[in-house]
């Protein structure tokens, strides 16, 4: 079964999580991607190397620098995206930001707007725009042959021809376990991720009916540039919050790629609404 036949979009995609997600759908399989950050030589850079190590492989990609808060830039690069590939599959919202963590009474207006603007108002404007492309495109005819139907139907319960219903899109969207629990001084981060997890159960309502799944991904964490860059948000307390997830590390940008590949692919077929924690067990704790 090929889990990843379709057009994957994936944001914040010039580094960290983002980029990992996106060299892990080439990697897995896929062969159209749209990327996008704010980034512009880190954006082209990633292009530059999928192309050069995948490009033999009919590897086709379509790449927009901008900022995914401007409602504008968004439908330029989905409608660019739409227009190269003809139809999109799996969308990834990732692009994220956060500031070093203050109580409510230190953080200006500006900066809770900030936060929220990228994190959850521009997941949602992307999905908006993501939706309404994937409704008006037929979905991806089930994987299942009838082939392999009829090899693993034939048990204890008889051969009934069950195979996977089609599928019209996919949209991952990465939250944070601080999206479930929190933390001194990150009220603006927990909202702004509070929110994509409420979106993500929405949508998943509103658009079951159309074939369309929509779960997240809430990431412990994870080493990039958000956490342990010089201007990394947590690099002061990060052995305390380290310390707290059992597994007693910090997780690597592919562990969280596996499980967004899981939720894009066919094997998590039945998956709808669910906000997958990827945190060492940090929410258990
Ligand atoms: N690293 C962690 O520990 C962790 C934990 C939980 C959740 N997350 C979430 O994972 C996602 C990726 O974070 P990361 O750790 O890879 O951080 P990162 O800073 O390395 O990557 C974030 C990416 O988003 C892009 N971006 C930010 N604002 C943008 C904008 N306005 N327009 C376009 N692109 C923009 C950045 O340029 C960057 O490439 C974020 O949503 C973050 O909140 C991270």
């Amino acid at each position: 079964m090929d889990s990843l036949p379709g057009v994957a979009v994936v944001t914040g995609a010039a580094r960290g999580i983002g980029a990992a997600i996106a060299t892990a759908f080439v990697e897995s399989g896929c062969r159209r991607l749209a990327i996008t950050d704010i980034l512009s030589s880190e954006l082209t850079n990633l292009h530059q190397s999928l192309l050069t190590h995948f490009g033999s492989l009919g590897l086709t990609v379509f790449s927009l620098y901008g900022d995914i808060t401007s409602e504008s830039f968004i439908d330029e690069f989905i409608t660019g995206a739409q227009a190269t590939f003809g139809r999109i599959d799996y969308l990834v919202n990732v692009a994220g930001v956060s500031k070093p963590f203050n109580r409510s009474i230190d953080v200006p207006s500006s900066e809770f707007d900030f936060i929220n603007n990228v994190n959850s108002r521009a997941a949602w404007l992307c999905s908006r725009a993501v939706l309404r492309v994937m409704l008006s495109q037929e979905p991806l005819p089930s994987p299942d042959s009838e082939q392999d139907t009829a090899a693993t139907t034939t048990g204890p319960q008889g051969s009934s021809r069950w195979r996977r219903p089609p599928q019209r899109g996919s949209i991952v969207n990465v939250a944070s376990q601080l999206g479930i629990v929190s933390r001194p001084g990150a009220s603006a981060y927990c909202a702004s991720k509070a929110a994509v997890i409420g979106m993500t159960r929405a949508d998943a309502i509103d658009y079951s009916k159309d074939l369309i799944r929509v779960n997240c991904v809430c990431p412990g964490l994870v080493s990039t540039d958000m956490t342990t860059s010089s201007e990394g948000v947590v690099n002061e307390g990060l052995a305390g919050s380290v310390e707290i997830a059992p597994m007693g590390r910090m997780g690597d940008v592919r562990e969280v790629a596996d499980c967004v590949l899981f939720l894009s692919s066919w094997r998590a077929s039945f998956v709808q609404g669910h906000a997958m924690v990827v945190d060492g067990g940090y929410v258990i704790n």
